[in-house]
């Protein structure tokens, strides 16, 4: 894994940008795996700058989210499908059916089986953006999940919608199940970048760098691609951080 570290969260989403702005241009036609989250924000937003500045189109772009909410309409604003629109897709020039995205309000076994053909048609996924759970999780692949799983319905955990309650009125809102690319479907993608940022990722990141392979800590499976990427800032490695 090569990892870079940098000196803040906007240097992160900066370096991000630069990085896969520089994919597109160099593939115009390339197939791109999304994150939601407050993680890859910050990048979402430089890619809108450099989209506006430098005129990097996506015209010819494919991209895969991870995941969605079972349950979750399009147009209810805590879904993915919204935060995509909201944070990326309505700022560029990307197609809308080149956007792909697990659809919360269909049968959602179904869905799971019809998002991996999607994949197989599409795919394979270029780039893969990531964001690293505090418990290790990748796309909502919660601890516990095997490492061969493709794409699947979820239950999160108690400690995944405590954390994502932010977004919500209240915890009792998240919703309790979750549609997501599985481990071996994000592991099947050529590359993978993975966005690490803020305090409340540094044990985690820890865990990730000096731990074991393990399906305890899906994050840990990511040892084993042969191109992987982390851009890290310094408050997910610094404990002082934690205390400002
Ligand atoms: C989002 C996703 C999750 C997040 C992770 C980190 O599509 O699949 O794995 O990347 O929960 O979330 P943030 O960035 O909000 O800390």
């Amino acid at each position: 894994m090569d990892i870079i570290t940098t000196p803040s969260y906007e240097a992160l989403s900066k370096e991000a940008a630069a990085y896969v702005s520089r994919k597109v241009q160099e593939n115009p036609h390339i197939v791109l795996g999304l994150a939601t989250g407050s993680t890859p924000t910050g990048m979402y937003e430089q890619l809108i700058k450099n989209h506006i500045t430098l005129g990097t189109s996506y015209r010819n772009v494919t991209t895969f989210n991870l995941d969605e909410y079972v349950g979750m309409s399009k147009k209810n604003h805590n879904s993915y499908y919204a935060f995509m629109e909201k944070h990326l897709f309505q700022h560029i020039d990307i197609q809308n059916e080149f956007t792909f995205i697990p659809d919360g309000m269909s049968d959602p076994q179904k869905e799971c089986g019809l998002y991996e053909e999607k994949l197989r048609k599409h795919g394979p996924i270029d780039l893969q953006i990531l964001g690293l759970g505090a418990n290790g999780h990748i796309g909502f692949n919660e601890p516990g999940t095997p490492f061969c799983s493709r794409t699947h319905v979820v239950e999160l955990t108690d400690s995944t919608r405590k954390a994502n309650s932010r977004f919500f009125k209240g915890i009792e809102d998240v919703p309790t199940h979750a549609i997501t690319m599985g481990i071996d479907s994000i592991m099947n993608a050529k590359e993978i970048l993975l966005l690490v940022s803020g305090a409340i990722k540094k044990e985690a990141f820890e865990k990730l760098l000096y731990g074991e392979i393990s399906e305890d800590f899906p994050a840990s499976i990511l040892k084993k691609h042969p191109c992987v990427k982390i851009l890290a800032d310094q408050s997910a490695l610094d404990t002082s951080s934690i205390i400002a």
